[in-house]
This record gives structure tokens, sequence and C-alpha cells, in this order.
């Protein structure tokens, strides 16, 4: 069995962060989402696995190489534009070589893994096999229809405005190589994509096997500012403390706290579920729960909580307390003491700013 992680696609509903950036490498407790995905997979005992890559494909491949780091063999297969979750699996067919395969959408999070699900397909006689989770607002989704008496999934539709359930498809699939038959049958939707919902649907209608599995655990497609920064609490409530950098006797250090090689703490409070990457200064601050800050950052004179913080960034001397927060890689963010006393603000295309 193979992998296909799909990470092309635009990330519209990050930016200005995916302005510069692919969305699949914004970092979760300080490590990429994508690499999530990947280790999913090779937890589930996959080693061959190939990522859709689009625009951002350099900064994919060297965050992620050969795959090595994983222990795991990568090719990178390019889509020349996001056309659709079902054309991603079209230009794949001739990686899978007819095998059957984990479609895993790299902007998704599934922490407790995949591999008793991938057992399962593996050990059953389905065409495919979709995940469903409970969600509150359906609408936003690929969404399901079970048939009443027997369970089995009877209609997909993609982000339907009156969803005729609560439950949401998972992006997580599992299919076999008649998913291909699938995919070369349909057409793009309203949208002008090639939905995958439309291709398993084509499954349903012609009767191959799909096996749907509702799954209880926790799921987060991180699309969102607020997706990203709930599975950050998620991801970082699960972590063990381990302090590796160097703290002062004036700092003190409460509950679940990592702290990368060569960061200092001065002077200051960190209180987790928190995690301060290497090298990064902490000096007379205050970090709350919740908080991710990625390596080469300093936080002086200030408060951050339930923020991630990208690499390189600095948040210097501000008065109140950073909440709620994603800013992206070098950014600054201080006080000026120029006359007259102003905001001055260089900020990228659709940016957000909340000032009290
Ligand atoms: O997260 C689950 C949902 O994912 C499902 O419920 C929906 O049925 C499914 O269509 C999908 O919806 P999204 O709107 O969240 O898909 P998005 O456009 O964000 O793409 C998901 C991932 O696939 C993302 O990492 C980008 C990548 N992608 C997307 C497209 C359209 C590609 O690599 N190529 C593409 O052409």
């Amino acid at each position: 069995m193979k992998a296909l992680i799909l990470s092309g696609g635009r990330g519209t509903r990050l930016r200005p962060i995916t302005h510069t950036s692919a969305k699949q490498l914004v970092p979760v407790a300080n490590k990429p989402i994508l690499y999530y995905a990947i280790e999913s997979v090779k937890n589930a005992g996959i080693d061959e696995v190939g990522i859709i890559v689009g625009d951002t494909h350099q900064e994919i491949r060297a965050a992620c190489g050969n795959g090595e780091q994983f222990g795991c063999r990568i090719t990178y297969l390019q889509q020349d534009a996001p056309l659709g979750l079902a054309h991603a699996v079209k230009i794949a067919e001739d990686y899978m070589a007819g095998d059957s395969f984990v479609m895993y959408l790299g902007d998704n999070l599934v922490p407790d893994g995949i591999t008793e699900l991938v057992k399962d397909f593996q050990a059953g006689s389905y065409n495919a096999q979709i995940l469903l989770a409970h969600v509150p607002k359906p609408n936003e989704f690929g969404v399901a229809e079970l048939d009443e008496r027997t369970g089995r999934v009877v209609r997909l539709e993609e982000k339907p405005a009156k969803p005729k359930s609560d439950l949401a498809l998972v992006g997580v699939y599992m299919f076999d190589k008649s998913i291909f038959t699938a995919v070369n049958a349909i057409k793009p939707s309203a949208r002008g994509e090639l939905e995958i919902t439309d291709a398993i649907q084509y499954l349903i209608d012609n009767n191959y096997r799909v096996q749907s599995h509702i799954i209880r655990g926790w799921w987060k497609d991180t699309g969102k500012l607020e997706d990203m920064l709930e599975a950050n609490r998620i991801v970082l409530d699960s972590l063990s403390r381990e302090v590796l950098g160097d703290v002062d006797e004036t700092s003190q250090i409460h509950g679940k706290v990592r702290i990368g090689p060569g960061a200092r703490i001065v002077n200051s409070v960190v209180r987790g579920p928190a995690v301060i990457g290497e090298n990064c200064v902490i000096r007379n601050a205050y970090v709350g729960p919740f908080t991710s800050i990625s390596c080469g950052c300093i936080v002086e004179n200030s408060e951050v909580e339930h923020s991630i913080v990208l690499e390189g960034s600095s948040i210097q001397d501000i008065g109140g307390r950073i909440e709620d927060s994603l800013i992206g890689k070098n950014v600054l963010v201080g006080r000026s003491a120029n006359r007259p006393r102003a905001f001055r603000l260089m900020l990228g295309d659709n940016s957000q700013v909340g000032l009290i």
C-alpha cells in the first residue's frame, strides 16, 4: 500500500501567511502540519509516499526531502493548478501503478493516527473506505447521507448549503485502483474542481464497495486560523515537559513546557502547555498556555498567550497581551519611539490587526 499526501492548493483562508508559505508547513506545536501526516502514514506501515505539490513545491521539497528523516521514500507529483482533490488522484495514477493507497489531505490532523483504519481496509475487500466525523458546521465540508436502515453511505455532497446530516468527510481516504475509473469518469463541479466526493459517489452509484467509519476521536482541518489555534492547543496538551534551554533563577516555568536548546528565559514566566523553540530569547515576559514560539524568536517586555509565532519574529515592549494570534516569519511587533506618536504598520495583503 502507498500513500498520497495532498500538499498543493492555495490556502486562501490563511492569508497573508500563505502569500509566501505553503499552508501545510505552518507549524502546530512547532512542527509543520504536513509532518504529522507523513508520520501518520509511516506509523501505519506505509513506506512509499507520493506528495502532490503545486506552486509552493520548492518549500515543500526543502522541508521533506527524500523522506529519509521520516523513514520513508517520498516522490513529488507536480500539479500544475489546484483543479481539485480528484484531479490530484488522477495525476497520481502512474505513481500508484495499480496499488491501493491512503489519500491524506496535508492540512488535516488526526492525532490518534490511522493505523487501525489502514489495517481494517487491508483486511476487508472494499474498494474505498471513508472516514466521517460529527461536526457543528457541516456546510464547510463534504457531507455524507447514510441509509437509516443499513448505515451505508448513499449520498455525498461537497459543502452543501443545506446539509442532510452533520457527518463531515474527514480528509483521510483509502482507495484501491477502482478510484481511477471514477476520477476519469466524473466532470468538474460548479466551482470548476474535480471533486473527490463526486468520484466516491460514482463508486457508490456503480455498486463498488464503499465502507465508512465514524471516528469519535479528535480531528481537525487546519485551513482557518481558529482551527489552527485549536489544533495547536490539542497537540501542545499531549506533549511532555522538556527544558533544554537556559532558565535563569528569576524565571518560573509551570506545567508542560518544552524549551529548545540554546533558548534563554530571563526574568520571565512561562505557563504551559507551551513550546519555545531553539535559540529564542524570552526576557521580562510572560508566555501563557497554548502558545508555540518557533526557533530564533524574541519576546521581550511583552505577554503572549494562545498564539503561534513563526521563526525569527520579535515581539518587544508591547503594552498589552497578544492573544489568539498567528504571527508569520521574521515579523517585528514593537513600540515606536518616533514622534508624532502613531501606529506604524507594514502589513502584507489580507493581514488582520486587532488594536485596543
Ligand atoms: O478537510 C476535509 C475536507 O477537505 C472534506 O470534508 C471535503 O470534502 C474536501 O473537499 C476537502 O475540503 P477543503 O475545502 O478543506 O479542501 P482544500 O481545498 O483545503 O484542500 C485540501 C488539501 O488538498 C490541502 O492541503 C490542499 C490540497 N489540494 C487541494 C486542491 C483543491 C491539492 O493538493 N490540490 C488541489 O487541487
